[in-house]
């Protein structure tokens, strides 16, 4: 038994969408979660800044003694997995991507057309494209960057005309072109318009990764022994910019659950912290 926490973090409030999900599946597991919503988005910065705000976040969680980071963002897993688990080597570490790269690699076909979308780093890293092609290397993988989602997620832009139109604008082309029939939502906000794009497009079976990590999760915690078996540990949620619209955003995601399980977040001064 472990009762630590477990550390989730994510360039702002898309690794949220994973939280409802690990709740439900593992209600005795406790989380600290960082948003660095003062630096959003990182999907457009350049890798070797992504890494350092990334080393910067994980450090803090080690210090806060978690038992396992859960990187709840496609950016970061995309171009840092290997670096944060050569600098924490004891600490399981866990990618968002992998585990949705399994789930698609494993249940589709040649039949099917998979598209992938999300942040400009990550769909040019071609992390998810060569995960999946190296389990089933005769998938056909189509992948497109939407760039202006974050921001207007961020924003609360969401269920709305501007969303729609800036969905059709990313998407109309990708969709029709490739004959699509499957789309990961290859970054943590986008759950967040899953919605709409299952109202534009009824004809996609769309991969949630938010919902499928749990399960590695899970995995990871028997393999390693780890389970938490009740304690009084309060989950903790830090954010590095409070904005009105992030709390806003908050509720939002956390409208559909019980009031025990909404959060509240801190704000955080990361620079002031880690010079502690
Ligand atoms: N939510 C993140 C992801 O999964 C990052 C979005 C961003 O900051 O650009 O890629």
């Amino acid at each position: 038994m472990d009762n630590r926490p477990i550390g989730f973090f994510d360039s702002g409030l898309g690794g949220l969408t994973c939280i409802p999900y690990l709740m439900k599946r593992l209600p005795e597991e406790k989380i600290i979660y960082f948003g660095d919503t003062a630096r959003t988005p990182y999907g457009s910065k350049a890798i070797r800044t992504i890494k350092g705000f990334s080393m910067e976040i994980a450090d803090f969680l080690v210090k806060c003694n978690v038992k396992m980071i859960v990187i709840a963002c496609n950016t970061v897993s995309a171009t840092c997995v290997d670096d944060l688990r050569k600098r924490f080597p004891d600490i399981p570490i866990l990618g968002i991507i992998e585990p949705a790269a399994r789930e698609v690699a494993s249940h589709c076909g040649v039949s099917n057309n998979v598209g992938i979308i999300g942040t400009k780093v990550t769909i040019a890293s071609h992390a998810y494209k060569d995960m999946i092609q190296d389990m089933n290397p005769d998938l056909s993988i189509n992948e497109n960057a939407c760039p202006a989602f974050v921001p207007l997620i961020e924003e609360g832009i969401i269920d709305n005309d501007i969303m729609n139109l800036t969905i059709k604008y990313y998407m109309d082309g990708f969709v029709r072109e490739n004959e699509l029939d499957t789309v990961i939502l290859g970054c943590t906000h986008y759950p967040l318009i899953k919605k709409n794009i299952e109202r534009i497009y009824p004809q996609l079976n769309i991969i949630n990764p938010s919902s499928i990590i749990v399960s590695r999760i899970e995995e990871i915690l028997r393999d390693h022994d780890m389970f938490a078996g009740g304690s009084d540990f309060k989950n903790v949620f830090y954010a590095s910019d409070l904005s009105e619209n992030f709390l806003n955003m908050i509720d939002h995601i956390f409208a559909e659950e019980a009031d025990d399980a909404k959060v509240k977040f801190l704000n955080f001064d990361l620079e002031k912290e880690l010079m502690k």
